[in-house]
């Protein structure tokens, strides 16, 4: 897909100073005040830049940040196409994670909508309204496996596990580049962070990972192959070292893994200042020995910190790097460009987006994300027509509901809060009548209590505890608002609480207080919006949970992808769940793959085709077909996630005891019945080796059809 363009690549190149060829290597930060823009242009005009990143900060999720202005980005690709020294076009980079001026959920949130498509659809709408504004390059999607909530980044990628996980990039690649990556909408997007970031230990952020060769290749990696089959244009290499290599200057990682195995084409670019923290890291002594080090492994571009643009001159001259491995560099990062169309059209044209249809999008997947997890003897939908009390921290927030990472999002009217989408919906709509207090517990609290039919809380985490650097040693919800649900149950009224939270928060304490739990994540510009439609019955909650929730913070780490242990203590399965801790049970309060609906589902005993196959048969391309009937015995229409896990019952190494290999969202009419049914080959029934051959082993599989993954609906398969 980039290596076509090598030829054309090749004769830019060949016109190229050693001096203009690493400009093309260095991402050079934004100069946003006069002062400094104008020695910046002089730097585009020597060719010194290949990239600029529209950021002002290293945690540009938790920072204030400049606007794009597109006259401004223009204007600086004008200086770099006619008056540098080749006309390369540069791109520009911004941190558009999970919308830009309309907010989707937090990509833990989008899995949880288990819909690859309503995915792709609605990051296509992000490439639209962020290019219409001159970025043409976004750091997204993040795609570290997680299976540590306490971890402030869990928000940006797609919770625990890794066949989710790279459906879920996979689409919001396809999204960000469109069908045509040169067309002047799709926007180059970036995997990240490569690799291993998301096992952070201790959840503390940029801390150390130690992960074996093993689970790098069936977890770690998983995402990345897909967003890599998919077609991303870049890479982003992590922070981390995985077991003492940090992947800043690790050729295994970046070069014999990425390259050899993965088969990536585009180009790498660094984390920002990773480079130069290869002295922190202890791999390098002086400023002088970082970039041979990264270059050497295999990364091609700089963010920020200069240290391609200062050393690599003098690495060349002194034999260090060779200038066969920067021209290797080079052609990777021309042929992004041209791939991305920017040689013959480097500007952006600043249009008039249907802003409404972006809402739109943003809003059914919001919904989609949602996730009830409690419902006590059907106590929501709520109807509207009633009076409601609502109140909890969450009740006038606005900047909250869009979660980390949202740097250009829209806030006032664009971005309703709960109390204004109530008002609209109830008020308006249903015809109800809505008291609200401001998210203390007070007397007011008590008195709407007492003075209403239904009672919604609107509770969770602030935003400013989740992203970059804001982990959490206690994921549990604060002890106010437990306490405000504990006066919420005395007053006897049905209460909701829903939970406006970027990690799967611990809810032991507060379950018992609440009748129903739905968990409406920070949801983006229309969580709001999309919780009182669905506490009010307007959509059906259809979200699953794209991670584990523990009981409590002690619980961590607990993901359902285990190994048996050749003991009962797990717990995950129900196996020995009180052999574990003597103090909690070790199973989860809410499993992988579980959400409730308003409506109920039936399934039949899952069927297979044959119960047998030979391993060259599967070799060949041949399938197994399963087989599961599901009714909606409700009486309500509604969306189901049929899912599809395996376990390899004996193998050459441990297998866990269940991994999603497919999935099916569909809608059912009320009584309707229907078979879903799914394929199964080759690819799906191995595993990778430490050193990453894949392989299939013979012997027995289960394959479980279900709604979570503790399903015990099950057939059995030998492979022969
Ligand atoms: C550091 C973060 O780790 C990365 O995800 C982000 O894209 C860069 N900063 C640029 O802001």
């Amino acid at each position: 897909m980039f290596k076509e363009f090598e030829p054309r690549a090749l004769e830019i190149l060949a016109k190229m100073s050693l001096r203009e060829k690493i400009g093309q290597l260095n991402q050079a930060v934004m100069p946003y005040d006069e002062a400094s823009m104008k020695a910046f242009k002089d730097r585009l005009r020597r060719g010194e830049v290949g990239s600029i990143i529209l950021s002002t900060s290293a945690t540009a999720g938790n920072d204030e940040q400049k606007a794009v202005v597109v006259e401004m980005l223009n204007d600086l690709q004008r200086v770099s196409v006619e008056e540098g020294p080749q006309g390369i076009p540069l791109l520009f980079g911004r941190d558009v994670i999970h919308g830009h001026h309309t907010v989707l959920p937090i990509p833990l949130a989008s899995a949880c909508s288990f819909d690859p498509e309503l995915c792709r659809e609605a990051y296509r709408t992000v490439a639209l309204d962020a290019t219409s504004e001159g970025t043409n390059w976004t750091f997204s999607p993040m795609m570290d496996v997680c299976r540590d909530p306490r971890w402030g980044r869990i928000i940006e990628g797609y919770g625990e596990d890794p066949y989710l996980a790279g459906r879920m990039a996979a689409a919001t690649v396809k999204g960000f580049q469109g069908d045509d990556l040169s067309d002047p909408d799709s926007m180059l997007a970036c995997a990240k962070h490569y690799l291993g970031y998301g096992f952070s230990e201790g959840g503390r952020d940029y801390n150390r990972t130690e992960i074996s060769d093993y689970t790098v290749q069936n977890v770690v990696l998983a995402p990345f192959r897909e967003a890599v089959k998919a077609g991303v244009g870049t890479v982003m290499s992590s922070f981390n070292d995985i077991s003492g290599e940090p992947v800043t200057s690790s050729k295994k990682y970046l070069t014999d893994i990425l390259r050899g195995q993965l088969g990536f084409e585009g180009f790498v670019i660094s984390d920002w200042f990773s480079v130069q923290q290869l002295i922190r890291q202890g791999i390098a002594e002086e400023y002088e020995d970082c970039a041979h080090l990264s270059i050497n492994a295999g990364l091609d571009m700089d963010m920020a910190d200069e240290h391609y643009s200062r050393f690599l001159e003098g690495d060349v001259l002194a034999g260090r790097v060779s200038e066969e491995t920067i021209d290797r560099a080079v052609l990777r990062v021309i042929c992004v460009k041209l791939a991305k169309g920017l040689f013959e059209k480097p500007y952006a044209v600043s249009k008039s987006v249907d802003r409404k249809e972006f809402v739109r999008v943003a809003e059914r997947l919001a919904a989609d994300s949602m996730i009830l997890v409690k419902n006590e003897n059907n106590t929501l939908p709520f109807p509207k027509k009633t009076s409601v009390a609502l109140t909890g921290p969450y009740t006038f927030e606005r900047r909250g509901l869009q979660g980390g990472w949202a740097l250009d999002g829209y806030l006032g009217a664009s971005t309703p809060n709960m109390e204004e989408a109530m008002r609209e919906i109830v008020e308006g709509e249903g015809g109800g009548r809505l008291m609200c207090t401001g998210g203390r517990m007070n007397d007011d609290s008590n008195y709407i209590f007492s003075h209403s039919d239904h009672i919604v809380l609107a509770l969770g985490e602030s935003y400013e505890d989740t992203g970059e650097a804001r982990s959490l040693s206690d994921i549990s919800l604060p002890k106010a608002q437990i306490e405000m649900a504990r006066k919420a149950k005395m007053s006897g009224k049905k209460t909701v609480g829903v939970i406006f939270c970027g990690r799967p928060v611990a809810l032991e304490e507060i379950e018992p207080y609440l009748d129903a739990i739905l968990i409406a994540w920070h949801g983006g510009t229309r969580a709001a919006h999309a919780a009182v439609r669905t506490v009010f019955g307007d959509y059906t909650p259809s979200g699953k949970a794209a991670v584990t929730f523990v009981r409590r913070t002690g619980h961590i780490p607990l993901y359902y992808g285990i190994t048996c242990s050749g003991r009962e203590v797990n717990g995950y399965y129900g196996e020995g769940a009180s052999n574990c801790y003597t103090d909690c049970p070790a199973s989860p309060l809410y499993p992988f793959g579980y959400g409730l609906s308003y409506t109920s589902f039936e399934y039949s005993a899952p069927t297979a085709e044959r119960d047998e196959i030979e391993l060259d048969a599967l070799k060949a391309g041949e399938k197994l077909r399963f087989a599961v009937k599901v009714k909606n015995t409700g009486e309500r229409a509604g969306k189901e996630v049929v899912q599809l896990y395996i376990r390899d019952l004996k193998a050459s190494m441990m297998r866990p005891l269940r991994e999603l290999k497919a999935f099916k969202k569909e809608e059912l009419a009320p009584g309707e019945e229907r078979e879903f049914v799914f394929e199964i080959g080759y690819e799906s029934l191995g595993f990778y080796l430490p050193d990453g051959t894949y392989t299939v082993e013979p012997g027995r599989f289960e394959i479980y059809l279900g709604d979570r993954s503790t399903t015990t609906n099950k057939v059995d398969i030998t492979v022969k």
